[in-house]
């Protein structure tokens, strides 16, 4: 490590992939909306980027409510991808998006591989997107999607295939719901993928003693919040160690200091999720605290950072 003069304003800016961000801190998908929802507390251009909401290539409702619920440091939610489908994203939710000053990453989703694969080569003819995340994790819908993520013969396929629709950078979004997230990994890796991020929300549940119903609609939801957060930084250490590409850390982030454990562990770049409900200008004092820390400790480059954990 480099050591840096205390009047130096530390240089965030980062590589994931082919991907440049001005600063390692993303706001996760499904819980910044399409930007818009945020546009009074955030200005959007301080952001290293913006991982948009699920598009699918159909409008679709989600589940039954209650669709969230409360639980011990954490929050179940079972959305189900509710979303207007892509001809909406594409006319209404994209032309904005365009217009903010920060990287766009349009997370998508689907039943089946033609599914993922039409959504890929509609938004490959657009401009102002930076790369797609593709989202083969989601636990609440009943079939497609999280199948791709738990089985690695069907991740390195739908890969494949995207590889070949789309020129645009693929990240791939991993599901914590499986028994080694590092074979998915390297599935996607060999599929061509260009990043991971990890994790998406585990498998729960909560039941109402009272009234003897699941406190959520669909029964089961996805957890997330700080109470996923070991887990999130275990998988990402494990992934670092066992995959060679740049790593999107996501999972219970609520501080700089959080954060600073996914880099340690090996992510390039982190997503802030279910933080954002709480306080909505929470990334932006990440960022400002990733700045500090990088004084304080006189690190010259952000980047030497990453997988500097000591064993
Ligand atoms: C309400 C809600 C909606 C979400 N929607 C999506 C989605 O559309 N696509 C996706 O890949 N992940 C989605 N996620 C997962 C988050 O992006 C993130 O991976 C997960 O919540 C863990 O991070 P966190 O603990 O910081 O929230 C959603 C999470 C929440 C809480």
């Amino acid at each position: 490590m480099r050591s840096m003069d205390v009047h130096t304003v530390p240089d965030l800016s980062v590589s994931l992939g082919r991907i440049h961000l001005k600063n390692p801190v993303l706001v996760a998908s499904g819980t910044f909306g399409y930007g818009e929802e945020y546009e009074d507390f955030v200005e959007s251009e301080e952001l290293g980027g913006i991982i948009t909401k699920a598009v699918t290539l159909e409008p679709r409702e989600g589940n039954p409510p209650p669709r969230l619920a409360e639980t011990p440091a954490g929050l179940l939610n079972s959305i189900g991808l509710e979303n207007p489908g892509i001809e909406v994203f594409l006319t209404e939710k994209l032309p904005k998006l365009r217009k903010l000053k920060t990287r766009i990453i349009v997370n998508i989703a689907g039943e089946k591989k033609t599914e993922y694969l039409d959504l890929a080569e509609k938004l490959d003819r657009e401009t102002g997107i930076d790369a797609l995340e593709v989202n083969i994790s989601c636990p609440n819908v009943q079939r497609g999607g999280v199948v791709f993520g738990t089985r690695a013969d069907l991740a390195f396929s739908l890969v494949k295939g995207l590889r070949q629709a789309t020129n645009l950078p693929l990240i791939v979004k991993l599901t914590p719901n499986v028994t080694d997230i590092t074979e998915i990994a390297q599935a996607a890796k060999e599929g061509g993928a260009d990043a991971l991020s990890l994790i998406n929300t585990i498998l729960g549940m909560a039941i109402d003693v009272n009234t003897r119903r699941p406190r959520i609609g669909a029964i089961t939801g996805g957890l997330s919040g700080p109470a996923i957060r070991p887990i999130a930084v275990r998988m990402v250490h494990q992934t670092h160690q066992n995959v060679d590409l740049p790593l999107i850390g996501v999972g219970g982030i609520t501080s700089c200091e959080d954060a600073l454990e996914f880099v340690l562990a090996g992510a390039t770049a982190v997503a802030v999720g279910t933080a954002n409900f709480v306080d909505p200008v929470v990334s932006l004092e990440i960022i400002e605290g990733l700045r500090e820390y990088l004084k304080r400790w006189g690190v010259h480059s952000y980047q030497s950072l990453v997988g500097g954990l000591r064993t």
